[in-house]
Formats: C-alpha cells, structure tokens, sequence
C-alpha cells in the first residue's frame, strides 16, 4: 500500500555522483571523512565511471586535484591540467551515456584555496575572476564536460561563461549553476578530498544561513543570465531554500547533499547511533520531497544499485 500511494520516489536518473581525481598518483587514495569516497587515479576514474553508467545514474560531476597550485589558479585552464585532462578521458570511455559535468572554479587550484583570484589586498577579485571562469568553461567544454558546474558564488560568473562558451562555438553546453550556495561548516570533508589550502572562510562570497530571501534573489539573477540548471547547496539542513526554489524556478533545480551530510550519516552510523541505509534513502527522500529534482550524492552508485534490484 505504501509503494502504491508513495508521492515521491527516488530513480537512479536523478541521482549524480560527484568524483575526484588526483594527479599524480598510481592508486586511488581512501578519503578518511568520507568512508567508501576516494581520489581516484585516471584509471581507476575511467573504471568507476563506466560503474556508474552501469548502475543508471543520471550524471557523473568531476573535481580535479592537482600536484601544483598558485595564485590564480593555472591548472584550471591549462588542457592538460589534471581536471581537463580526466574530462577527456571520461568522455572518451562513456560517451554521451551519462550526463558529465565538471567543477567550474578555483578554488582546488589556488595556493590561497579561495574560489577566485585575489586583490592586492588580499580579497576576491570577482571580475578578475570571471575571465578566469570564461577560460575555464570553453576548456572544460572543449575537453569533454557536457555540463560546467558553476561553484565559485561569483557575481556575473554564469552571463560571463555563457558569453564565452557561445563565442567558443560551444552552445550546447550546458551551465548548471550553484545559484544559492552557503558559507557552511559541512564543507569540511570535501576540504579534505581537495587537499584545500584555505585559511580563513568563504564568508565573503556565500550566503549567511540566516538569510532566505536572498536565495531566491541569487535564483533570479541567475536564470536572467542563463543558467539551464540552478542548484542549492548544502540540502538537508536548506530543505525551506529548496522548497522556495523550486516553487520559483523556470529550469529544473538540483540539491547537493554534500560531504560532511555524508560524513554525520557515517560517523553516527559508525557508532551505532542509526541505521545507515535508512537514513540515506530518507535523506534523499526528503531532498526530492522538498522539491529537488536533481541530487548530487556520494552514495549515487550506491542507491541506483539498492533502487535496481
Ligand atoms: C567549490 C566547491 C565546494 C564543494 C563543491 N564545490 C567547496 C567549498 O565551497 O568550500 C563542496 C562539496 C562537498 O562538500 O561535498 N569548488
């Protein structure tokens, strides 16, 4: 009776896993604040992404993690940075049988770890920023990224990547762009993932948790400038933004259940505290309830395999 009279389902074509990829390594490398999470080698990327095609999921979301950073953020635009360089091989393994999508920012690249270039003084310079986001975009396009995921919390990033994308003659790209974004304490894990250098936060770019109103104003400004995707960021704890999101949005909204929701579900399902697998399905759950129809989720593989059999 349940399964008849459920009113949200999860399908594994929703569902989008985000993977890392490390320079310079000839094993993949175990995340400690993210059990099961790795930084792959080229190799073993090209493996679990042909593992994710087999298990249905919707889209693959690459991050790059390079043996050198400096201050702006060379490795990002470089062909042959590692980022760059694993879109290609991907794209050549899977084709078009999974949506790939590429991490359009900084921040992995910078020595400083901020998401754009600095100043003189020291803080983000967002429109020196935003031509180093255009470059980016037309080389992840270039080397194979169906989608460019807009992560910085720029202002003007998604008008200035659409502009350069469309003169690259890459119009069939496709922006996804992380409209509202929280500066928040569950990005911890991920910081790790990335080797991050950063000091100090991101407070001057992402959004107060406080504030409600300003999310939905961030959605408008980004769907004025092109954005075909619009996402929020953390989800569990922004389920309200959600909601109000996609109560607005004329293009469909995606949600990140990011790292550290993944490293409280394991930590308290390490110590016995609750029930793992229920609590990833009803996390989930509750992100498309809250009207999410796409969900970027470490355990993407996972639950498109659980939701197959
Ligand atoms: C920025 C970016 C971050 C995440 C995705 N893209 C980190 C940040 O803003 O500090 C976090 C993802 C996660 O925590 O799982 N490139």
């Amino acid at each position: 009776m349940r399964r008849l009279v459920g009113e949200t389902r999860l399908h594994p074509a929703e569902l989008v896993l985000p993977m890392f990829v490390k320079e310079g390594i000839d094993e993949p490398v175990a995340l400690q604040s993210m059990p099961g999470v790795v930084q792959h080698t080229l190799h073993s990327l090209e493996v679990a992404a042909k593992e994710a095609v087999e298990a249905g999921v919707g889209g693959i979301m690459l991050f790059g993690v390079p043996t050198q950073k400096d201050e702006i953020g060379s490795g990002a635009t470089d062909p042959d940075g590692i980022l760059n360089v694993a879109l290609r091989r991907v794209r050549d393994a899977v084709g078009d049988s999974v949506v790939i999508m590429a991490d359009l920012c900084l921040d992995e690249f910078t020595s400083h770890g901020h998401c754009g270039v600095l100043d003189s003084e020291g803080r983000v310079d967002n429109d020196a920023t935003l031509d180093r986001y255009a470059e980016m975009a037309v080389v992840q396009a270039g080397a194979g990224a169906h989608v460019v995921g807009l992560s910085g919390m720029m202002d003007g990033q998604v008008a200035a990547c659409r502009e350069a994308l469309d003169a690259a003659g890459h119009t069939d790209t496709v922006i996804l762009a992380y409209a509202v974004k929280y500066s928040s304490a569950l990005y911890g894990p991920f910081r790790e993932a990335v080797e991050s250098t950063l000091e100090g936060d991101r407070s001057t770019y992402q959004q107060d948790p406080a504030n409600a109103v300003e999310a939905l104003r961030e959605l408008r400004l980004d769907v004025a400038e092109g954005a075909d995707i619009v996402m929020v960021k953390p989800a569990l704890p922004y389920l309200d933004i959600v909601s109000a999101v996609a109560a607005e949005s004329e293009v469909p909204v995606a949600a990140y259940q990011i790292s550290g929701e993944m490293a409280m579900i394991e930590a308290a399902a390490a110590n016995g505290w609750i029930d793992r697998e229920r609590m990833i399905m009803e996390a989930l759950t509750s992100i498309r309830r809250a009207g999410a129809q796409i969900v970027l989720t470490y355990y993407a593989v996972e639950v498109a395999r659980r939701l197959q059999d």
